[in-house]
């Protein structure tokens, strides 16, 4: 395995704005985004694409009672207008330090997951650092690591899970990487779960050649009923960040999560978001805080566990309703990775006769729907799909769904997709 130098992106005064623009990924970047997929739908479209929850899933009547008491309240309204500070206010951060098993000190509330990951980008890393990244993985990081000049280091993920003998032997080559990224629960985009045995294995390597692990654990929480999920990465240790976010749950819109920092990072990602943006919308904090039932509150709609296991609980009947369609209407032709929950399906197309780029052009622009194609996850610069394409199950209901396998098995099956 090579690693992928990713382009340098401080532009200069001299730089035109275009250029400016496109080195600060301003404008879309389909090389790293999702294709063209999201763009123009056709009308009563069904698309199986979408990382967020459905709006059946969202607890509007729990928001609904929290937004109505924080502004029937003039004092906490008044309080929730004004500025506050950077780390989030007290009583949801103590929340989340009672959560987390931490002291409330190393919690740092962000503007969602993302915007997490970005701060930690930025504090760690320099100029031709590298950093360790699952493939396939999350494919708008990139968006963020474009802004820097590092280079990237593919840790392989398969139904075994992390190839971590291949990480190891890089380590012990003398690659010294600054960061790993890892996404633990219901991986996008396989759904995977990293086994205990493997998350215990990667702290003890990060902690033996020094780098600090990152786990971006955006799916926590939505294990299909009755499923046991390993503990996330440890925060005894000083080199484990959590991130975290309320966007799969509550709904992204709200743009909330937080960070578990080790103390040694607090005050220099606390102060670089004090630089950039103050702090994180104190409205939306004191609602969410109301919704999970921070401080005095009482939990509402059965506070944040009891939303998530509501919306799990539909999205794994969803799950496997895509996956029985699918494999009854296509047979032998299809295999679904096996995940215990989330949010995605990762699916191989097993004809290689099917040529995918153009099964999903026809399912967009003819039949109605769409899917992720496999090449926008993967770590290298190939066209190359490798069978794979990433279907969303949490934005449609189960007429949704069965339209949506519908349509993708008529593109699947149409002469066209055909090499
Ligand atoms: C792995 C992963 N991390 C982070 C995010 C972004 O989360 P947020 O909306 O909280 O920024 C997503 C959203 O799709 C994701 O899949």
């Amino acid at each position: 395995m090579s690693s992928r130098t990713l382009a340098p992106a401080r532009p200069t005064a001299a730089d035109n704005p275009t250029t400016l623009l496109s080195a600060l990924g301003a404008r879309e970047d389909l090389a790293r985004g999702f294709g063209k997929s999201a763009a123009r739908p056709l009308p009563g479209a069904v698309p199986l694409l979408g990382g967020a929850p459905s709006a059946d899933a969202l607890p509007l009547a729990a928001l609904h009672e929290a937004a109505a008491e924080l502004t029937a309240d003039p004092a906490a309204l008044v309080g929730a207008l004004q500025y506050s500070v950077p780390t989030g206010i007290d009583p949801l951060r103590s929340w989340i330090a009672e959560r987390e098993g931490v002291d409330a000190s190393r919690v740092l509330v962000t503007n969602g997951a993302f915007h997490g990951l970005s701060l930690l980008f930025d504090a760690l890393l320099d100029s031709g650092d590298r950093i360790v990244v699952e493939d396939p993985t999350y494919p708008l990081i990139f968006r963020d690591l474009q802004h820097h000049d590092v280079h990237v280091l593919p840790l392989p993920v398969s139904a075994a899970g992390l190839d971590l003998d291949s990480l190891e032997a890089r380590l012990e080559a003398g690659e010294r990487p600054t960061l790993a990224y890892t996404v633990p629960d219901f991986h996008n985009p396989t759904g995977l779960v990293t086994p205990a045995v493997q998350r215990a294995r990667l702290v003890e390597l990060a902690e033996r050649y020094g780098f600090v692990l990152i786990s971006d654990n955006a799916y926590a929480g939505l294990a299909a009923p009755g499923v046991d999920v390993p503990e996330d990465y440890p925060v005894e240790s000083e080199l484990v960040v959590r991130v975290r976010t309320f966007s799969k749950i509550l709904g992204p819109g709200l743009r909330l999560g937080y960070l578990v920092l080790p103390q040694w990072l607090v005050g220099p990602v606390t102060r670089l978001r004090a630089n950039q943006d103050q702090h994180s919308s104190v409205l939306v904090q004191e609602i969410v805080a109301r919704v999970v039932g921070a401080g005095d509150h009482a939990p509402l709609d059965g506070g944040l566990d009891g939303i998530a296991s509501r919306a799990s609980a539909a999205y794994a009947r969803r799950g496997d309703l895509l996956a029985r369609l699918l494999e009854e209407g296509l047979p032998g032709g299809v295999t679904l990775e096996h995940t215990d929950g989330g949010i995605f399906r990762w699916v191989q197309v097993n004809d290689p006769g099917i040529d995918l780029a153009a099964a999903q052009r026809l399912a967009r622009e003819r039949f109605g729907t769409d899917a992720v194609l496999g090449r926008f996850f993967f770590l290298n610069d190939s066209e190359d799909d490798r069978g794979r394409l990433r279907l969303g199950i949490s934005h449609l209901g189960e007429d949704g769904l069965r339209e949506g396998a519908t349509r993708l098995l008529a593109a699947l099956t149409a002469p066209e997709a055909r090499r």
